[in-house]
């Protein structure tokens, strides 16, 4: 089984080949590609959608092309392609699912839809093997939740954002306090020098019932005491000092949350081994510090992928596709892309600022 995939849904334009062993199933990645449009969308301090799909539509042949001669593989070789079917940026989905198509119906082979969510998910299986049931969190600059995979095309969603994603509190604050976009990065450094304890900010949802999460009301607290400092640029120290009593409130809100989730998984799922994290916020040390700590009190173990397959990236969407197709969970040519797309349709949905599934 060989199978393209394609991720076009955000700002990183994407293109991986992946394989998988005919005995012991494990995957392997024959090729990838990435190109991030961060510098396109810088001057704009954020992603501007339809900058994004037009620099989807330029760039993903080229990154094609790059990841299947790294793989040296050529058309005729593909089991299948797969495409992010969303959620995400219509217009980027748009541009991956009709490439997808096109090379599914010219080389007459099957097509797959994947949701952008599962392919996050289903990362760690490709990198250590992690068997189901597991617990994920996914925490990135569009989603923000915490989910039981219980197999392939099976999730149970336990918490989401009622308002922003995690990343997208990091990048709001950033800007700010003048440190730029992605923020994130930007505030873990800044951070590095500053007094955590200087401003106590509220830790939001902390002992809250369920396993939601919230960030809109901390990045108003933190607005509301920058303006509060003296008129004028903002000081060095007042910058570091913010940063890090952010960061040390947001970390501590998350923390709060996967305890709970985490104890829920132990009790529900006696099975269940580990606790995945996924997406752009998994690079934080802080974040991961305390990932770890919670595995280790509850004997759960803590898998992080390597940052670059964290982050969005192609191989994710081949890998998902890949077990689909082991599944049989093809999908038809009429198939819609979808902005919006839960993962698992049971749960109640939210309604806020950045709730995207
Ligand atoms: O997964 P990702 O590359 O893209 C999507 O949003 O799907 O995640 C990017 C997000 C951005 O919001 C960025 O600010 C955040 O991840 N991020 C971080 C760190 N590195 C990236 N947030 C906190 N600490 C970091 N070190
Ligand atoms: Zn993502």
């Amino acid at each position: 089984m060989i199978v393209l995939g394609l991720e076009t849904s955000c700002d990183e334009t994407a293109a991986a080949v992946v394989t998988c062993d005919a005995e012991t199933g494990a995957g392997l990645i024959l090729g990838e590609a990435v190109l991030s449009q961060v510098a396109e969308h810088k001057p704009f301090g954020g992603i501007v959608p339809e900058v994004a799909a037009r620099a989807h539509l330029t760039h993903l042949d080229a990154l094609i092309h790059k990841a299947m001669s790294d793989a040296q593989v050529g058309f005729g070789d593909l089991t299948a392609v797969a495409a992010t079917g969303g959620p995400g940026l219509i217009g980027g989905v748009m541009v991956g699912v009709m490439t997808a198509k096109a090379i599914a119906s010219v080389h007459q082979i099957p097509f797959l839809a994947v949701n952008h969510l599962e392919g996050h998910a289903l990362t760690a299986r490709l990198t250590n093997q992690v068997e189901f049931p597991f617990l994920l969190l996914l925490v990135s600059g569009g989603h923000c939740q915490l989910l039981v995979a219980e197999g392939v095309n099976q999730y149970r969603r336990w918490g989401t954002t009622v308002d922003d994603a995690a990343g997208e509190a990091f990048d709001k604050v950033a800007k700010m306090l003048g440190l730029g976009y992605p923020g994130g990065p930007a505030i873990e450094a800044a951070a590095k020098t500053g007094n955590a304890k200087r401003f106590a900010f509220a830790r939001p949802m902390k002992g809250k019932p369920g396993c939601d999460f919230s960030f809109s009301g901390l990045k108003t607290a933190v607005r509301q005491t920058a303006e509060q400092l003296p008129p004028g640029p903002f000081q060095p120290q007042d910058v570091a000092d913010l940063a890090a009593s952010f960061q040390a409130a947001a970390v501590e809100s998350v923390a709060d949350r996967v305890k709970r989730a985490a104890q829920r998984f132990k009790d529900e799922y006696p099975d269940g081994k580990a606790l995945v994290v996924s997406g752009g916020v998994a690079a934080n040390t802080a974040l991961r510090a305390m990932l770890q700590n919670t595995c280790d009190k509850l004997g759960l173990d803590f898998v992080a992928p390597p940052l670059k397959l964290c982050t969005d990236n192609a191989v994710m969407i081949a890998w998902a596709g890949l077990e689909r197709l082991r599944k049989g969970l093809t999908d038809t040519m009429d198939f819609k892309p979808r902005p919006r797309w839960p993962l698992d349709p049971t749960a109640a949905p939210k309604h806020g600022a950045g709730v995207k599934a």
